[in-house]
């Protein structure tokens, strides 16, 4: 971890010298918001691709605007940074980026108005953030946070302490991660990923209104469903609908694409990954590794 090299306030560092004081309004009051973004190294191309880059620069951008976060960069700056990052580690495996936009002075106030902001980008190597074969999960008993307390749109880093107590005691129970309700009852999404289901040969996912986050992997798996002719629906999902679904997965950057496989101690579907799972994951991971010729444009290659 130490050999890494950062970009932090305007710089290319050593990671270790990537520090924030104590006092920093954002380690304070989570006054940050985030990315997560992925890059797959292609062993037989020898070539490394990072997964929808300004995809998720746009949306650190628009995390900003809701926090009132000003970063003196734009999206071709951000990508041009994480290229010559990528470049600097020479990584010769799967990594994760982690940009952060953050609240940089320290100041005993809690707003978010009149306060310096700073940004920095971090990557490390990366393998699997849960089981590819197939998770099994519990409905969490915290709810998902509500778009008129923290906006779940925003990739915020104080409100990942919803996932991070929903995520104790599902392991705590024994499962492997959970499943968040929003406060009017209707399944929102995973932990750290986005949910869709399969009833009736129809792949369905909550509307971006369920107090979600708006996942590239999600507009990534509906636009892979509609070219494979699956047909899709943005709608409601019933907690007692997961009960009762063909398959159900969840799809995000960390998690890829994850077919779960029972839900509060029933089991979902038939035995193991579904068809129509099986089909997107295959598809999602051809094109990240950069094997599928039609979404190159999804991919930017590290020289
Ligand atoms: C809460 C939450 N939902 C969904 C996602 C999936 O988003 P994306 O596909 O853009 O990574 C993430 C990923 O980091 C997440 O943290």
């Amino acid at each position: 971890m130490s050999a890494s090299i950062a970009f932090f306030r305007g710089e290319y560092v050593s990671l270790d010298q990537a520090n924030i004081s104590i006092a920093t309004h954002a380690l304070n009051y989570g006054t940050g918001c985030f990315e997560g973004i992925r890059a797959y190294y292609n062993a037989t191309r020898q070539q490394g691709y990072i997964f929808r880059m300004a995809e998720h620069y746009e949306r650190l951008l628009a995390s900003c605007r809701i926090l009132r976060i000003e970063i003196p960069h734009s999206v071709t700056d951000l990508c041009q940074i994480t290229v010559e990052l990528m470049k600097r580690n020479a990584f010769r495996e799967d990594v994760y980026i982690r940009p952060l936009a953050f609240k940089a002075e320290p100041v005993i106030k809690v707003t978010l108005e009149g306060i310096e902001d700073a940004f920095g980008v971090f990557a490390l190597p990366f393998g699997e953030y849960l089981p590819l074969r197939g998770i099994r999960v519990m409905t969490s008993s915290w709810q998902r946070i509500d778009d008129n307390a923290i906006p779940a749109r925003a990739k915020v880093t104080g409100s990942y302490i919803n996932t991070a107590l929903a995520v104790s005691d599902a392991h705590a129970a024994g499962f492997d991660d959970c499943i968040f309700l929003n406060p009017d009852g209707h399944v929102s999404e995973g932990s750290a990923a986005n949910l869709f289901m399969v009833r009736q040969g129809v792949l369905v996912t909550p509307p971006v209104t369920d107090n979600l986050l708006e996942g590239i992997t999600r507009q990534s798996i509906l636009q892979l469903a509609e070219e494979h002719g699956i047909s899709v629906a943005e709608r409601h999902i019933d907690r007692s609908e997961l009960y009762v679904a063909d398959e159900v997965f969840l799809a995000g950057t960390g998690v890829q694409v994850v077919p779960i496989v029972e839900i509060d101690g029933r089991r979902v579907g038939g035995k193991g990954e579904g068809a129509i799972t099986r089909r997107l994951k295959q598809a999602y991971l051809a094109c990240a590794r950069g094997d599928d010729p039609r979404h190159q444009d999804w991919l930017t290659a590290v020289k």
